[in-house]
């Protein structure tokens, strides 16, 4: 047995469920850039970067400084109550990078899933409209705000208060209406919400605000019609609701843009940030229109603090200085051809769409039927660990192999990642991986 499994056995003895996702048998010694050792000295190709976390890279040495140099004069202290100038410069540069032309102010707390509840939390009394709109497929976090705003099965198990209605997104590879675009005029951006939600379980002059991933990633890396963001703003527009953009898992840069939103145009009311923002100190962030935060307060006691501060600062020095939504774009643009090739070989891989280094692969059994390769998909990304590769799946059937490396991963390590998935695609296709491995690690 390695010394990995040997912790895993001991980590399943120590951890509940509920408080792990795995997909392998890896526990990591050290990660560096988009290379991660383990603890029995193996060195993998990362296409994950920590579910986006590590955007500037793994133990970004400029991030880490910048971090060390902090903790050392100021750990403890609270800069909602003693204030930083450190933490009001991140404030000053979280309010010059998030669009949205119009006066704005930052609430601070510890992950997204603190930013979306900040909003579930705080628009509704500030706007003094009680309901909120979300979409199947969601994904804003795991407390009770968020798993209320949430459209996973994952998210909505749990009794949640019941403010929030859901709405289908635009998930054109299996269109929820049964609709093909362009023809189907995007009836599920206004027309659903205009004619049947309003209407019967939603009234628009109680709605408070409407929150979207300007692409959703854990429901299966889905990229809207280009149009699509634009609508659903014109519609919050014409009644009075805020538009709430969550950027927290694919924001500062990775799409090929600094935002996700920024591709549509559209200028949201309010952000959500996270993940990636610090670089892995836990920080998380709502931009919004400054009437929009009510009086009085809500935060916790190290929110905003200038550790994280500082880890903001650094990242997104460097997103801006090495022009990395650029690069992202760039290296995007390669890796869905690359991805588009592999679908000429392998009839296992039944679409490939993303932005920039946001990229998802859907397995389907039968291309004209588009079942779901659920049990291939946890055997691909299994296969491609033992070969060297970290991947991840996502998805409503858990069959969407997701690709979020790090902006500064290099060329050659994107040519070997590929090269080792297209191998995994082949194994699996072939029958050379037996369901027993995967068995525990189906992502739950
Ligand atoms: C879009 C989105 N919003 C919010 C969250 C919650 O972030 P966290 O898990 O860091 O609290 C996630 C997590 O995956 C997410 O993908």
């Amino acid at each position: 047995m390695s010394r990995s499994e040997k912790i895993i056995e001991r980590l399943n003895r120590s951890v509940a469920t509920s408080s792990k996702v795995l997909f392998y048998p890896l526990v990591v010694k050290e990660a560096h850039g988009s290379r991660v050792t383990d603890v029995d000295g193996k060195t993998y190709v990362d296409f994950n970067a920590g579910w986006t976390v590590a955007g500037v890279g793994y133990s970004n040495p400029e991030v880490v400084g910048a971090i060390e140099a902090e903790l050392r004069v100021s750990a403890g202290v609270p800069a909602g109550t003693f204030p930083s100038e450190t933490a009001v410069e991140f404030a000053e540069k979280l309010l010059a990078v998030t669009p949205g032309d119009f006066e704005k102010r930052v609430w601070f707390g510890h992950s997204g899933t603190d930013s979306c509840a900040a909003a579930y939390k705080l628009l509704p009394l500030a706007t003094k409209r009680q309901r909120i709109v979300s979409f199947y497929g969601g994904m804003h976090g795991v407390d009770l705000a968020g798993l209320a705003m949430g459209g996973m099965l994952a998210t909505t198990r749990y009794p949640v208060p019941s403010v929030v209605s859901k709405v289908p997104y635009a998930y054109c590879y299996r269109c929820p209406y049964g609709l093909e675009y362009p023809s189907c005029g995007v009836y599920c951006a206004s027309g659903f919400i205009e004619e049947v939600l309003f209407r019967n379980v939603c009234p628009p002059e109680d709605t408070s605000f409407i929150i979207v991933e300007a692409m959703q990633s854990d429901s299966g890396d889905i990229v809207p019609p280009e149009r699509y963001l634009r609508m659903l703003k014109r519609t919050t527009e014409r009644f009075g609701i805020a538009f709430v953009a969550d950027e927290v898992k694919i924001g500062f840069g990775r799409t090929g843009k600094m935002f996700a939103v920024d591709h549509s145009g559209v200028e949201p009311d309010a952000v959500a940030l996270g993940k990636s923002m610090a670089s892995g100190i836990p920080t998380g962030a709502l931009v919004a229109r400054k009437e929009l935060f009510p009086r009085g307060f809500a935060f916790s006691t190290l929110a905003g603090n200038a550790v994280s501060a500082a880890a903001g600062l650094a990242t997104i020095k460097i997103i801006e200085r090495d022009r990395l939504p650029e690069r992202a774009a760039k290296l995007g643009h390669k890796l869905k051809k690359r991805f588009k090739e592999l679908m000429d070989h392998h009839p296992l891989v039944g679409d490939v769409r993303g932005e920039g280094l946001f990229v998802g692969l859907e397995l389907v059994r039968d291309r004209r039927t588009k079942k779901p390769a659920k049990a291939e998909t946890a055997k691909v990304v299994y296969r491609a660990w033992q070969l060297g590769l970290l991947t991840v799946f996502v998805g409503a059937e858990s069959n969407v192999i997701e690709i979020t490396p790090a902006l500064t991963i290099t060329e050659e390590e994107l040519d070997t990642g590929v090269e080792i998935l297209e191998r995994a695609v082949l194994d699996v296709e072939k029958g050379r991986v037996s369901g027993s491995l995967v068995r525990g690690y189906t992502g739950m």
